[in-house]
Parts: structure tokens; sequence; C-alpha cells
């Protein structure tokens, strides 16, 4: 049945901007949008991510981006970190919470972080583990759980043993990502069922990227079936590097409105969410991904 409130995790500073096309987002504008994020009344916002500049070059000002926001009381500023390296970056910028990321697909798994799911996961024990000895929470990822951009089908069996291993690792929570957005509501279903035989669903968050127009339809799937974590990103922004086509994710205002519709609580407010979405698409000089934004307009 619905969950009576979600929470949102918003992916817009990260997921959203690691791909602009538009050229580097200046640190000054990332800053912006993360301040702006955090008067929405979002309690969850992944800020940064610490991996390799050369791989991603838009994400490279993490440690300044996390030096010049201002920290508001209530709200966890995460930041993704594939390796040791990256986990040293992101808690000497003092984030809140850091994220690993693996992928139920070896072939999207070699192209997003040069390696194998089994060198991947081995990896990220020390992670994990000096998180934890830091007192940081870890958020786990799992990528390609509805298809893989390189290698097509995936099964739901790979995502449940993937999201199985992460969470026995020591993942607070784990993300299912539909990096490419090729999913449909009944296989988001199965492949929800197929996870919750390991992973309690209060630990699972659904990641629904938007390329085919499916991701409101597949989170109504998944809230019938108590999901109650969603990460979704402000005007639509972003698409993996690693994942050629793939579009944003599901834009935080249509999300909230489908929330208001089913009398779901996230305590994040519709219209501030809508104003930070036309403002940073005018940054950035792209059209504003949200239809419920486009179809209300800035007030
Ligand atoms: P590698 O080349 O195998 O790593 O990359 P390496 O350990 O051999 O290091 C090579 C160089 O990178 C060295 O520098 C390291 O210092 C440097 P050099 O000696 O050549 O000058 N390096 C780093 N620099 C800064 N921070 C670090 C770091 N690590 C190494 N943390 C690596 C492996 C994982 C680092 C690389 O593949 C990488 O950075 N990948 C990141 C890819 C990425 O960010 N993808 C997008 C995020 S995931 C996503 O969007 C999906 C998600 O949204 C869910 C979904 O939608 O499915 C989460
Ligand atoms: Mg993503």
């Amino acid at each position: 049945s619905l969950p009576p409130q979600v929470r949102i995790v918003e992916m817009g500073p990260r997921d959203g901007l690691q791909n602009a096309t538009s050229g580097f987002v200046p640190t000054e504008v990332k800053i912006t949008l993360i301040d702006r994020l955090s008067a929405t009344g979002l309690t969850h916002i992944e800020a940064a991510s610490f991996v390799s500049p050369k791989w991603v070059p838009q994400m490279r000002d993490g440690a300044a981006v996390m030096a010049g926001i201002q920290r508001a009381k209530g709200v966890t500023y995460a930041a993704l970190t594939p390796n040791l390296q990256g986990l040293t970056a992101a808690l000497a910028a003092n984030v809140g919470e850091v994220a690993v990321f693996g992928a139920a697909s070896e072939a999207f798994s070699q192209k997003n972080i040069n390696c194998s799911i089994a060198e991947s996961l081995a990896r990220f024990e020390p992670v994990i583990e000096a998180a934890h000895a830091q007192g940081v929470r870890v958020r786990g990822y799992v990528s390609t759980v509805m298809g893989c951009p390189y290698q097509g089908d995936v099964s739901p069996a790979q995502v449940a043993q993937v999201a199985r291993q992460l969470l026995a690792m020591g993942c607070y929570e784990i993300s299912l990502g539909d990096t490419i957005g090729v999913g449909t509501p009944l296989q988001a279903k199965r492949m929800l069922e197929a996870v919750r035989q390991y992973v309690p669903l209060e630990q699972i968050a659904v990641h629904f990227h938007d390329t085919y127009g499916q991701a409101i339809a597949n989170l109504y799937a998944v809230l019938e079936e108590g999901v109650a974590i969603i990460d979704s990103s402000v005007a639509g922004l972003g698409g993996c590097p690693y994942a050629a086509g793939a579009s944003g994710n599901v834009a935080t205002e249509d999300v909230l409105y489908l929330l208001q519709g089913l009398d779901i609580a996230t305590g994040v407010d519709l219209q501030a969410m809508i104003n930070t979405g036309f403002w940073i698409s005018q940054q950035m000089q792209r059209q504003n991904g949200s239809k419920v934004a486009l179809a209300k307009g800035i007030k």
C-alpha cells in the first residue's frame, strides 16, 4: 500500500550537473543551487562527487562546493566516493554522508568505474569501513537495474545479488538506479520484488531516470508496494556521462506533484522547488525538464 510519507533525495547538484553539456558550471552557481534547494524543505541533498577529475571534470570542484554552502539545520549533504581517495577528500570536505556506486551489469561497471562488479565490491569494503570509523553513513547505489546501455537486459536476480552484498557490507540504504530510464511499471515491480527478498523495504530507495518518459509511472508502481525514498532532480537536470543518451532523473517538481495528489507528505515546498528549477535552468541555458514547472510557472 502507499506510504504515508516519502523522503526525497535531491540529485540535482550531483547527478544533475555531472553531465552538463553547457560547459563548466561555476562553483558559485553550484553553491547557490544547493543553498536554494536546502531552503525548500528537503532533508537530503547529494551535493558533490569525489571522483577522478579526468573522468568527470564537471565535479572537480567538490571540495570548494562543500566549503561554500550554508549548512542548513536538518539537511544532510552527501557525496559520491568510489574509492578511498574519494572518501578521504569527502571526509576532509566535511560531507554528512557518502555513497558508493556499483552496477548490476558487468559492462556498465567497466565503463563507469573501470572494474568488474566483484572488484568494485572489494574496493567499497575499505571505503565503507573507513566511513563508519568516522561515524559517516554510507549509501549504496546499484546502477542499470532495468537495463544496460552496453549489455541490454539485466535480470532482477542479478540486481538483488548486488543489492544484497552492498547491504551486507554495511550500506544503510540501497538506491536502485534505472540509469537509462528504460524500465516500465511491471518490470519495476518485479525488480523490486527480487530486491525485497534481501533488503528491507525501509532501506530501499528508487532512482529513476526519465529517458523514455516512464519514471512517474514506475514510481507509482513501486509506491504502491510501499517504497518511501525517492531520488529525483530539480528541473529534471542530468544524465550519466557513461550512459550515452541517458536523460536526467525524474524531475523533483513532478514527483512532488504526484505525491501531493496521493496525499503523501514530503515536507518540501513545491513552488520553491519550481522557482529553483527555473533559476538553474536559466543559469545553464537549458529547457526546464519538469512538466509541472512549465505548467505552473514561477511565482
Ligand atoms: P581508474 O582510472 O581505474 O583509477 O578510475 P585509478 O585508481 O587507476 O586512478 C587513476 C587516476 O585517477 C589517478 O590519477 C588517481 O589519482 C585519480 P593520476 O595518477 O593518473 O594523475 N583518481 C582520483 N582523483 C580524484 N578523486 C578520486 C580518484 N580516484 C582516482 N576519487 C575511478 C577509477 C573509479 C576513479 C574512475 O573510474 C571514476 O572516477 N569514475 C567515476 C565515474 C562517475 O563519476 N560516474 C558518474 C556517477 S555514477 C552515476 O551517475 C549513476 C548513479 O546516478 C545511479 C544511476 O543512475 O544508475 C549513481
Ligand atoms: Mg543516476
